[in-house]
């Protein structure tokens, strides 16, 4: 049954921002996460320690975790690819990881360099250290409704990635339609699935919004019990390695959506929105949220 709150993710400092064309200074993507600290938001995803060679825009996300002094119970999850990324997060202080892996194979060669079996293999020592430092450890599985590449992938490698992920000590996982290409009835099923084997409360939901279906996807969801939704402000987006991907989920639809249907967010729309507004200015942008456009002609 339909939970009577949602934790969103905010992920728009880093799923937004990794795919904008303007890389945004370090000050201005930690105004941005200051900004959503204060409408309410309680997990912002800080960034990533990749190879700023592959994603100019998550350079230097050390800098930003270090200019960041929010209350210890904002949680800023970062991503590591590697071992080299885990040991800067940890270095750069970093309470909170997540490590990405894909359904296809594909994709998880394009984005990281290494099959699916061999990033797993990888992230497993990671997982093991980051949770015995008591680092909260959420994993990603990319292409859960279809792949670039690829185009269908079985719901079979997606419920086994998964399991996968939640068997080596991930708290939660992340499902990715990274591309945006699901409906409802699929992405029930596929949340369904997964849930039937590492329980609801363990699965997040990641929708992008390419072909409109983000927020129907979603909830299409939630009567299984999600309690975990990620989201992008202003629908920022996408992924660099998902051609044609566009931005995620607006948190503002998303939230705007649940308050709606009388489910908790702890989120304030307008401050959102506000947040939304101000990094579209320096992105050169608008907020791609229907419900932040709405509000800015009220
Ligand atoms: P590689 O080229 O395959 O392997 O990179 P490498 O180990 O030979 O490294 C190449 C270069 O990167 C070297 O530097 C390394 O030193 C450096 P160079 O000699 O060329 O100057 N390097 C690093 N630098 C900084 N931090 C590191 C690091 N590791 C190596 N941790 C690598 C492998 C994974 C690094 C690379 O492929 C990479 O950075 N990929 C970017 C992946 C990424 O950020 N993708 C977007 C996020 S995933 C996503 O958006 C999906 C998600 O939202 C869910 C969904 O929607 O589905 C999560
Ligand atoms: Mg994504």
């Amino acid at each position: 049954s339909r939970a009577r709150s949602i934790h969103v993710v905010e992920v728009g400092p880093r799923d937004g921002l990794q795919n904008e064309a303007r890389v945004l200074p370090v000050a201005a993507r930690i105004g941005l996460i200051k900004a959503l600290a204060g409408a309410g938001l309680r997990t912002i995803e800080a960034g990533s320690f990749v190879s700023p060679r592959h994603v100019p825009q998550m350079a230097d996300t050390a800098g930003v975790l270090a200019g960041l002094s929010l209350p210890p119970k904002i949680r800023l999850p970062v991503l590591v690819p590697n071992g080299r990324g885990f040991g800067d997060a940890l270095t750069a202080g970093a309470r909170s990881i997540a490590v990405f892996a894909a359904a296809s194979e594909s994709f998880s060669r394009h984005n990281i360099g290494r099959g699916i079996d061999q990033s797993l293999a990888d992230y497993r020592p990671i997982v093991a250290e980051a949770r015995a430092k008591g680092l909260r450890v959420r994993g990603y599985v990319s292409c859960v409704l279809g792949c670039p590449y690829e185009g269908k992938v079985p719901l079979t490698r997606v419920v086994d990635v998964a399991t996968r992920l939640a068997d080596m000590g991930c708290e939660e996982v992340s499902l990715g339609d990274t591309i945006g290409v699901g409906t409802p009835d699929d992405a029930r099923a596929m949340v369904s699935a997964v849930a039937g084997e590492i329980g609801i409360a363990s699965v997040a939901l990641h929708f992008h919004d390419t072909y409109g279906q983000a927020l129907a996807n979603v909830l299409a969801c939630l009567d299984l019990g999600v309690t975990t939704v990620d989201s992008a402000v202003a629908g920022l987006g996408g992924c660099p390695y998902a051609p044609g991907a566009s931005g995620n989920l607006a948190t503002e639809d998303l939230v705007y959506m649940l308050a709606g249907l009388g489910v908790e967010t702890g989120v304030d729309l307008r401050r959102l929105t506000a947040a939304g507004t101000a990094v579209c200015a320096v992105l050169g942008t608008k907020p791609r949220s229907r419900a932040a456009q709405a509000l800015a002609a009220q």
